[in-house]
């Protein structure tokens, strides 16, 4: 630990699974871990800011495989890759101080030797995992994860398997977890405590199955061949291994341990306040002071997912509107242990109504008028008012309260204090009527201490969203000229005063307004574009044709001569087909809600003309038309096979 600073913070993220590229979702928790992290090293904590990702386990084995490359390859693309996840980070302003990857040697070697310890000290054992078994998918499942009692994946059938396995003692654990969740603070907001107890605790904790044999991209279990270790203990030790714990990789366990906060998203919060807790209790190890449990953004009311396209693309989104836009509406509009739902109607009214209206414009009126009335150089002298002091308790009191809600992860309401700030200096404005006092000299000296209170009001304000937009508040600094050391936390007592001096420059506008709805509509056409349909297809047959038989169907091009609906079937479409034979050729098809008969006049098809004729509504069909059929987004849909027109009719295809 530093002489100087307050003393040691360590604060992290849960480490992202590179299954599939982040949405705006996924960098929430970061970017309330991230204005953590400044707002701690702005009070003058030395800060060690951890996040990573989780590389190993099945899902991730699955995927390479579907893309034809190895995991490692797989996690390597999405990790660092263009547009991954460091580049992501990086582009949002995240200042983490480690990243981790799982699948880093270290770390490694580190989950087998912590596997083994706790092996060693009986807290895991060998055992048996029972349940159904689906062989083809090789899953085990429970009996209430299966649909109609069969697997819930693919529909086969399952049949009772039991497979050699790991346990980990978590049941030895279950009173001291209570315990630690009922009557201390380790786990926040309190809603989550109960959550834990009711639905994890109070119905019995049974010990965690702790290896897989089914797949192989994990951490070997080094003393036992075929075993890998599950993926959450993998996982959970991240934040341990990240400093050191069990490697020589790093040496910061004694400075960093027990970490300070965890905070996690809200479905994970089982894993970090019951499993985490009881794995560091069976190594004797210290636990981290507490677990911040945030809420889940949904989009439109809907669960997040990449495949809503673009429009929770955090690159997008950042593009369009700037990262400290985008920063800024996540911890301003979002309560931080509570869900939330994202709209890009709310992002923009936010953009407008905070940040270009009420930040934006008054730092833009404040430094025109300081520009045009003293040539940007606020210098010593001025005439105080009464209405200045109140300004001044409000500031006062905005820093106070801020401070509070920050401790507390409360970054909305600690937003709020910042705009009752804000707020208070554009009304002071509107009081004390600028323009009117610099139409005479006599009133120099008050325009002069007005201009004063302004941009001290705004530099307060720039040291408080440092966190949340640290380069809007560079920026605003810049604009106001202020000095390295009066943009620190501890330069927050508010001095408008005869001494002060400022000169001040105008610069580019920090937010301008958006047109709400011509960039609904770019938002919309971009999310149309980027989204790619969900195409299910048919299972192909099992069985096998023998050539000899598929040689039989006789497959020919005909010409539509005419088709029509058939009386009182909404189905039916009745063709004739000029066959080159000659005769006219009749088919009755079942696509009439898929097709107008008009249109389909004069195309080439094909047929399977040697079936024999079956009788439809009373009209007899020779043969049958090809046809693809397949589901888009859920939708059955159907197209015929149109071949060129310049292949004649009768045309044999094989
Ligand atoms: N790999 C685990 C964490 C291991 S920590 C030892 C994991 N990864 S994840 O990529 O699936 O999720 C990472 C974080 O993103 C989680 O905290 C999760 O809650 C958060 N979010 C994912 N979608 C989210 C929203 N739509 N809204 C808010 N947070 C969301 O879980």
């Amino acid at each position: 630990m530093c002489n100087a600073c307050k003393g040691n913070y360590y604060i992290t993220t849960p480490i992202y699974y590179p299954s599939s590229n982040l949405h705006i979702g996924h960098a929430y928790c970061t970017v309330a871990t991230d204005t953590m992290a400044r707002y701690k090293r702005l009070q003058g904590y030395n800060v060690k800011f951890l996040t990573g990702t989780d590389e190993h386990g099945q899902k991730i084995e699955e995927k390479a495989k579907e893309a034809g490359v190895t995991p490692q390859q797989f996690v390597d693309n999405i990790v660092l890759g263009e547009k991954g996840v460091l580049d992501l980070w990086k582009l949002m302003n995240i200042s983490y101080d480690r990243f981790i990857r799982t699948t880093d040697d270290y770390h490694v070697a580190a989950i087998q030797k912590i596997f083994k310890k706790m092996y060693d000290n009986g807290d895991i054992y060998k055992g048996s995992y029972k349940g159904k078994y689906c062989t083809p998918c090789e899953s085990f499942w429970t009996e209430s994860q299966l649909v109609d009692g069969k697997c819930p994946d693919c529909g086969r059938e399952v049949h009772d398997a039991e497979e050699e396995a790991y346990f980990f003692r978590l049941s030895k654990y279950a009173d001291r977890i209570q315990d630690l969740l009922e009557n201390t603070d380790f786990l926040e907001p309190r809603s989550r405590v109960n959550e834990m107890v009711n639905n994890f605790i109070k119905p019995g904790l049974a010990d965690l199955c702790v290896s897989r044999t089914s797949f192989t991209w994990g951490v070997p279990v080094d003393f036992d061949p075929g075993h890998v270790v599950y993926v959450w203990i993998d996982a959970l030790f991240n934040y341990m291994t990240a400093l050191g714990f069990e490697n020589d990789k790093y040496d910061d366990l004694n400075d960093f341990w027990p970490a300070d906060v965890h905070f996690v998203g809200k479905e994970i919060v089982r894993f970090h306040s019951i499993i985490w807790p009881a794995m560091l209790m069976s190594l004797d190890l210290p636990l981290p002071k507490k677990v911040y449990g945030h809420g889940w953004l949904n989009f439109n009311g809907e669960k997040m997912s990449k495949s809503r396209g673009n429009v929770v693309d955090p690159y997008v989104l950042s593009e369009r509107f700037g990262v400290d836009a985008l920063r800024f509406f996540l911890l301003r509009t979002f309560p931080f242990g509570s869900d939330g739902n994202f709209t890009n109607e709310m992002l923009i009214s936010t953009i407008n109504t905070d940040l270009a209206n009420t930040l934006g414009n008054l730092v833009s009126r404040t430094v025109a008028m300081n520009q045009k009335y003293f040539g940007g150089q606020l210098g010593q002298g001025g005439a105080a008012a009464p209405l200045d002091e109140e300004l001044k308790a409000l500031a006062a009191d905005v820093c106070a309260k801020y401070e509070q809600q920050m401790d507390k992860f409360q970054f909305s309401v600690a937003l709020n204090e910042v705009f009752r700030l804000l707020d208070r200096a554009n009304k002071y404005i509107d009081e004390t009527t600028p323009w009117i006092l610099a139409k005479t000299e006599e009133n120099k000296p008050r325009l002069l201490t007005v201009m004063k209170n302004l941009c001290e009001c705004i530099r307060l304000s720039a040291i408080l969203i440092t966190p949340m937009m640290p380069e809007t508040a560079r920026k605003i600094f810049d604009m106001l000229n202020v000095p390295a050391a009066a943009r620190t936390w501890d330069a927050k007592c508010y001095c408008a005063d005869e001494n002060a001096v400022w000169n001040t420059v105008t610069g580019a506008v920090l937010f301008p307004r958006i047109d709400m709805e011509k960039e609904l509509a770019a938002l919309e056409e971009l999310s149309k574009a980027s989204k790619k349909p969900a195409i299910e297809i048919e299972p192909y047959a099992e069985e096998n044709v023998d050539f000899d038989t598929f040689c039989k169907s006789d497959f020919r091009a005909v010409k539509v001569k005419a088709c029509q609906n058939v009386k009182k079937s909404n189905k039916l479409l009745q063709f004739t087909l000029d066959d080159g034979t000659g005769t006219d050729r009749q088919i009755l098809s079942g696509i009439a809600m898929y097709y107008k008969p008009e249109d389909l006049v004069g195309k080439t098809l094909v047929a399977i003309t040697n079936l024999p004729p079956r009788k439809m509504m009373g009209r007899e069909s020779c043969g049958m038309l090809l046809s693809a059929v397949h589901t888009v987004n859920g939708e059955e849909k159907l197209n015929l096979i149109m071949i060129d027109d310049a292949i004649p009719a009768g045309a044999k295809l094989c």
